[in-house]
C-alpha cells in the first residue's frame, strides 16, 4: 500500500518490534490497536489484560516510537486509574510515605522550597498537589504577601488537603495539570512533588505537560521539580529498584489496603528519568538555568529551571 500514511511496511516492522500487539485496523487516518497488555493490577479494563485503543494521532514514524505499548497504554488509561488509586490512598498516603522513606520526603520537600528565592508579591503555584504537603512547606516559606495556589484533579487528595490549617488562605483547584485553568503568564513559581512520574507516561506526554507549565509561568518563572530518580551507582539502582518493586507494594497495601495504588508506584518509580536526562528534557522543552541536585545518591533529585526571558542572576541557589 505505497503511499499510504502507515504502510505495509511500517505495520510489519511495528509488529515485528511490538509482539504483543495482536490486530490493528486501519480506518481513514486512524489507527486501531489491540495489545495484550501486562498492565499493573488496577489498570486492567475487565477484559483479561486486553485493551482497545482508538489512536488517531499517530502517523508515519511517529507510530514506532509512540507503540511502547505498556506506556503507550498507560497515557491513554491514566486518568481515570489515577484518580482510582489516589482515591484509594488519600487517608493514609502521607503516612505510608513517611514509612515508606524513613522520614526522607518530609527532608526533601523541606530541602526543596528552600531553594526558592523570596520576592514580594508573588503567585506561586503547586500542582499536584496531593494532600498538601509541598503546599505546606510554600504556605511556610512564602512571604505574607505571596498568593499560593494548589491544583491536583483527585477530590479525594485534595479533600485531605483542604483539612488542614496554613497560615495563609490556599487557593485549592481541582483540575488536570495538562490543561492548567489559568492565563498565560501567571506565576512566579510552579512546584511539584511526587507527582512528575505520574505525567511521564510517554516521553511527548512528558513534554506536553512542560510545555503547559512553561506557558502559565511568567518570563524568569522558576519551575521546580522533586521526585525521584535513578541512583548513579548501580548497586544503589539495583538495591533501590528491588525495594521499590518488591517490599513497597507490600507495605503499601499493608497499610492503605490499596494493591494498585503501590504497584503503580513500583511500576513508575525505575521507568523515571535520570536526573541529567530530565535536565536535558527541560532544556529542549525550552527552560534555561536548569540545574539539579541528587537526594540520597540519586533516589529522588530537585530541578531547577527558568522560563527564558530571565536575568541571568535569578536567584537560584545552589
Ligand atoms: C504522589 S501524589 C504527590 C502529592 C504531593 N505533591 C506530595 O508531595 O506528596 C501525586 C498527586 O498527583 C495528582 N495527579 C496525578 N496526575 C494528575 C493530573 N494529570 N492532574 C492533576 N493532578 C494529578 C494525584 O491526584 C496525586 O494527588
Amino acid at each position: 500500500m505505497p503511499g499510504h500514511p502507515y504502510g505495509i511496511a511500517r505495520q510489519q516492522q511495528l509488529s515485528l518490534r511490538q509482539n504483543r500487539i495482536f490486530s490493528r485496523v486501519e480506518k481513514h487516518r486512524e489507527v486501531i490497536i489491540c495489545f495484550r497488555l501486562r498492565l499493573p493490577a488496577g489498570f486492567s479494563n475487565g477484559h483479561e489484560g486486553t485493551i482497545l485503543l482508538q489512536a488517531a494521532p499517530f502517523h508515519g514514524s511517529n507510530m514506532a516510537c509512540h507503540a511502547r505499548s505498556d506506556r503507550l497504554v498507560l497515557a491513554l488509561v491514566m486518568r481515570k486509574g489515577v484518580q482510582k488509586i489516589y482515591k484509594e490512598v488519600a487517608a493514609t498516603y502521607e503516612t505510608v510515605n513517611h514509612i515508606l522513606t524513613l522520614g526522607l520526603d518530609i527532608i526533601w520537600r523541606k530541602k526543596a522550597v528552600r531553594e526558592v528565592a523570596l520576592k514580594e508579591n508573588q503567585k506561586w503555584l503547586d500542582v499536584c498537589c496531593g494532600t498538601g504537603e509541598m503546599t505546606r512547606n510554600l504556605d511556610e516559606r512564602a512571604p505574607a504577601s505571596t498568593c499560593v495556589v494548589s491544583v491536583d484533579f483527585s477530590p479525594a487528595m485534595l479533600s485531605v488537603a483542604r483539612q488542614k490549617q496554613f497560615k495563609k488562605k490556599i487557593l485549592f483547584v481541582q483540575a488536570d495539570v495538562g490543561t492548567l485553568p489559568f492565563p498565560d503568564d501567571s506565576f512566579d513559581l510552579l512546584t511539584i512533588s511526587f507527582s512528575t512520574r505520574n505525567l511521564n507516561l510517554t516521553p511527548r506526554e512528558m513534554q506536553r505537560h512542560l510545555v503547559e507549565f512553561s506557558r502559565i509561568l511568567k518570563p524568569e518563572g522558576c519551575f521546580l521539580n522533586l521526585e525521584t530518580s535513578q541512583p548513579a551507582s548501580l548497586i544503589l539502582r539495583k538495591g533501590f529498584h528491588f525495594y521499590i518493586r518488591s517490599l513497597v507494594p507490600f507495605i503499601g497495601r499493608l497499610i492503605s489496603g490499596s494493591k494498585a495504588g503501590y504497584k503503580y508506584l513500583a511500576f513508575t518509580v525505575p521507568r523515571f528519568y535520570r536526573p541529567e536526562d530530565f535536565t536535558k528534557m527541560l532544556l529542549r522543552n525550552g527552560f534555561r538555568n536548569v540545574r539539579h541536585r541528587r537526594l540520597f545518591g540519586g533516589i529522588a533529585a530537585i530541578h531547577l529551571a527558568v522560563k527564558p526571558g530571565s536575568d541571568p542572576d535569578h536567584s537560584i541557589k545552589y
